[in-house]
């Protein structure tokens, strides 16, 4: 498999306060890899070191052979990568129709774009509420619209942080087989988490973060 993200030598800071060092991680086309690790070991920052959204520096981060290291959070979505993350971000006063149409974007290359069927049938809730203002949706199904509009845009790699974190556990048990979909049809997704019930059987692989720090856990370690 190729690698479709490479990072090397990842450095970020808030102000002057230095919280990853020297991060490396690798997600190859069509993995699913997790970050695990405590509160506060760097999990949300890596995501967003990634997106653009930190300051931060790399020796090498690489998407599907460019570097994005130097590029704004626009650019980089624009390359492919769609990012999910902690607090929902839906458009409150728009409907679930609405959300979703303003975050269309089209596919890279030749590949087939998202459609609404194929969301509302990983998402079916997203259906029976399509009229609804995010606004008025629960908690639950607002990260899934979360997830949906970014799907939208036809990312071809996922950044999702903590998709189970604040969720009943039937709702848990309904993001995971959606992000099992997602695998199945060839998704490649970079995800926190906490849960290791919810990474059990979803994830390739994972990294234990410590400390701003990324230790490779191997193939089977949750
Ligand atoms: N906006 C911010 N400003 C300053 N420091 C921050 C900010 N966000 C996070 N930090 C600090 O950066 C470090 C890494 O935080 P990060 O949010 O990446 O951890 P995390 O692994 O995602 O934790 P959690 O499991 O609680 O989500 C922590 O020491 C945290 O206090
Ligand atoms: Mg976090």
């Amino acid at each position: 498999m190729t690698s479709l993200l490479e990072v090397q030598g990842l450095k970020a800071w808030y102000g002057r306060a230095q919280v990853l060092f020297d991060v490396a991680l690798e997600v190859k086309t069509g993995e699913v890899v997790a970050l695990l690790g405590p509160n506060g070991s760097g999990k949300s920052t890596t995501l967003k070191a990634i997106m653009g959204l930190v300051t931060r520096s790399a020796e090498r981060m690489q998407f599907d052979g460019q570097e994005i290291a130097g590029l704004a959070e626009y650019q980089i979505a624009r390359q492919g990568i769609g990012y999910v993350p902690e607090d929902r971000r839906v458009f409150q006063g728009l409907t679930v129709r609405e959300n979703l149409s303003v975050a269309q974007r089209p596919p890279q290359n030749d590949r087939v774009a998202w459609s609404l069927d194929g969301l509302f049938s990983l998402f079916p809730k997203l259906e029976q509420l399509y009229e609804r203002r995010a606004g008025e949706m629960s908690g639950g199904e607002q990260q899934m619209l979360t997830i949906a509009r970014t799907l939208m845009g036809n990312p071809r790699l996922l950044l999702l942080d903590e998709p189970s974190e604040g969720l009943a556990p039937v709702v848990v048990q309904q993001m995971r087989q959606a992000i099992l979909s997602l695998k199945q049809e060839g998704l490649t997704v970079l995800l926190s988490e906490q849960n290791p019930a919810f990474a059990e059987g979803l994830i390739d692989r994972s990294y234990r973060m410590d400390r701003g720090r990324a230790l490779a856990a191997g193939k089977s370690a949750v």
